[in-house]
């Protein structure tokens, strides 16, 4: 799927957060957006699934040339686009799997084949280092940091999104964790010819990434783009001169 993110202006409360971001992910292209805190970067990623608080004021989001500005999130979801939360929310009383199994039928529309569901949890929860029996808790209640955004990651992996906007995947993350999780994310943009959009504040993650564009915002703007090259320099001087 081809997204493009044509000339975006976002409000919030009235305030503009996003002002005029241009941006296209084509499959299989993986884009990184970095930048300092509250500079915009959650805003847009859940504008781009359609969160209801937000407000389009200018600009268009575009799938595959047809606009989706005005789609629900569940339509969006179900066109094959998908969004990991920053900060995933607890659900005390809502199973884990009974959460993924509703998710993938809502999304995908395809009859559970229970045997061949449980063996894809099981081998992708192994694949993800995530302890088995969390698929019996509630979603995400009492989970771990890094549990969190694994569970994302299986969620992911089993909605076979055609694209997919992580926003800070490795946040929380311990060390072999950031690479566990970078393998696997590479792994289902490759094999499955997947468009991404990766939001994260540091270079580690992106050592097991292969990004093609490195996109930098700030203040609701993209203020620079270029290569992984970019990677080191905002590690060298930061943000103040991008
Ligand atoms: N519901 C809201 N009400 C008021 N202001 C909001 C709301 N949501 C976001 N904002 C503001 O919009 C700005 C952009 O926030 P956003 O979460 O997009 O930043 P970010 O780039 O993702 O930052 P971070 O790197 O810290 O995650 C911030 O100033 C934030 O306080
Ligand atoms: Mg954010």
């Amino acid at each position: 799927m081809k997204l493009e993110i044509k000339d975006l202006h976002i409000s919030i409360n009235e305030k503009e957060v996003v002002k005029g971001v241009n941006l296209t992910v084509k499959d299989g292209e993986l884009h990184v957006i970095m930048g300092p805190n509250g500079s915009g970067k959650t805003t847009l990623a859940k504008a781009i699934m359609g969160h209801p608080q937000l407000k389009i004021t200018a600009g268009d989001i575009l799938a595959d040339g047809k606009s989706i500005k005005d789609m629900k999130v569940d339509e969006r979801a179900k066109l094959g686009i998908f969004l990991q939360f920053q900060n995933p929310v607890e659900i005390e009383g809502l199973g884990l799997l009974n959460f993924l199994n509703s998710a993938r039928g809502a999304v995908t529309n395809e009859a559970l084949n229970y045997k061949e569901f449980m063996n894809d949890i099981k081998t992708t929860s192994k694949d993800l280092s995530l302890k088995e029996e969390i698929i019996g808790r509630s979603l995400n209640h009492g989970f771990s940091g890094g549990e969190k955004k694994k569970v994302e990651i299986l969620q992911m992996h089993l909605l076979k999104p055609k694209i997919a906007i992580l926003d800070e995947p490795d946040s929380g993350l311990d060390i072999d964790a950031v690479r566990v999780v970078a393998n696997n994310v590479e792994k289902m943009r490759k094999e499955r010819k997947m468009g991404m959009l990766v939001i994260t504040h540091y270079s580690r993650i992106l050592e097991y990434m292969e990004p093609n564009f490195i996109h930098v915002m700030k203040d609701g703007k993209i203020v620079k783009e270029g290569g992984k090259e970019l990677i080191h320099e905002i590690e060298k001087s930061g943000y103040a001169n991008a």
